[in-house]
């Protein structure tokens, strides 16, 4: 019998990317448990094949249904694969009730059905936790750098961490972590920075950029995410936290003006609108641990270059994220960005 993993959140952004990664790469079979929140969708999932993955609608905090999925995984190999969270900054400084909904107590309700049947646990998590960086700081984040989140998402998804940490120490569970840093590729919701840049600029519509630019994110693409995510559940050891990142530091203003490039427009068409509150100036990923003691490495390591394909995808997929374009873009209006 093949292996089985429970994948949260499976119908999301970097969810579905890993089924897709796992059912290339294994042969193991995927439950998807997704509530399908406005961030996911069962586009996600179109075209993979039904005898190896099942989508299960419900919510992680739902302790019968997790009780009913978790279970039957206790086969050697099998294992949780916790990505489902609220995901986007913005929207935890508006609401963040249902960040502390999903990240906290559905990461407990999922702990607590780990503990109970013995079963293999991965917890997917961001840089965000360790807060920002100076601009010029030479240093990047390690493992050991101290918790420091910004937001209402950031500190939902450390108060998660920590639950993860606890459940490995006191109780044993079966678990290794990961903090990834800023993620793109095809499928990622248009509200956020990326997708959102590149389906205006298909509309004629100028970029936004949250107060001067200068802001630093650390890319990585979403096929590179999921790789080390399958590693680190493969190779990974118990208790650990593992930093995946892919030295991939720009600017915020470095990326709009890329893709400006790319779409055949000057590098100053683009408008600044008011920052972000509490807006993290800069994250950076020090990858040494996953490269040296697992012998991970990205396969998409050019920027440019996957940012292009990624441009390519939305092009080609308008039906993918025209239903959701007017509604991301109305909420920013009501927030003046
Ligand atoms: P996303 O918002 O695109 O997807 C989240 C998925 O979780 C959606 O399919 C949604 O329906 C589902 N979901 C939300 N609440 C749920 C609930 N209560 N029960 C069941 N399903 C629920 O997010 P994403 O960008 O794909 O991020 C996925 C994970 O990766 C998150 O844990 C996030 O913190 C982490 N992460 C994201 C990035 C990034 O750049 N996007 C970087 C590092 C880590
Ligand atoms: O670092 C990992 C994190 O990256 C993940 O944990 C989050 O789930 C993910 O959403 C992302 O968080 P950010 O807040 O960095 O991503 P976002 O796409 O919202 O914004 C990226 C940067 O771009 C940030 O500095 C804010 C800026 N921005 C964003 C939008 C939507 C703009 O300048 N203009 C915009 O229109």
């Amino acid at each position: 019998m093949s292996r089985h993993l429970l994948v949260t959140g499976g119908a999301g952004f970097i969810g579905s990317s890993f089924v897709r990664h796992v059912l290339a790469h294994t042969d193991a079979r995927v439950t998807v448990l997704d509530k399908l929140t406005y961030a996911g969708s069962t586009a996600n999932l179109h075209g993979l094949p039904t005898d190896r993955v099942r989508l299960v609608v419900g919510d992680i905090a739902d302790a019968a249904l997790v009780e009913e999925l978790v279970a039957p995984l206790t086969g050697e190999g099998d294992a949780i694969v916790h990505c489902a969270a609220e995901s986007h900054n913005d929207n935890s400084l508006h609401d963040p009730s249902p960040f502390l909904h999903t990240n906290l107590v559905g990461t407990f309700t999922l702990l607590e059905a780990a503990r109970r049947h013995g079963t293999r646990f991965h917890h997917i998590s961001t840089d965000e936790v360790y807060g920002e960086l100076d601009l010029d700081a030479p240093e990047r984040f390690t493992e050991t750098t101290p918790y420091n989140p910004s937001s209402p998402y950031s500190a939902t998804k450390a108060g998660s961490d920590l639950l993860v940490r606890a459940w490995v120490r006191s109780f044993g569970v079966r678990a290794t972590l990961s903090n990834c840093s800023n993620n793109y590729g095809p499928r990622q919701h248009v509200e956020k920075f990326i997708p959102r840049q590149i389906t205006s600029l298909i509309d004629g519509v100028r970029p936004r950029l949250y107060g001067t630019g200068e802001n630093v994110r650390d890319w990585i693409h979403a096929e590179d995410h999921s790789s080390a995510v399958l590693t680190i559940l493969e190779k990974g050891r118990i208790g650990q936290t593992y930093l995946i990142g892919a030295d991939g530091e720009r600017s915020n203003l470095e990326v709009v003006q890329l893709l400006l490039q790319l779409m055949g427009r000057e590098v100053d068409d683009f408008d600044h609108v008011p920052d972000r509150p509490g807006h993290d100036l800069r994250y950076a990923i020090d990858p040494t641990k996953l490269r040296e003691e697992l012998g991970w490495s990205p396969s998409c390591p050019d920027f440019a270059a996957g940012l292009a394909a990624t441009v390519d995808w939305y092009r080609r997929h308008e039906a993918w994220w025209r239903p959701q374009k007017a509604a991301a873009e109305a909420k920013y209006a009501r927030r003046g960005r």
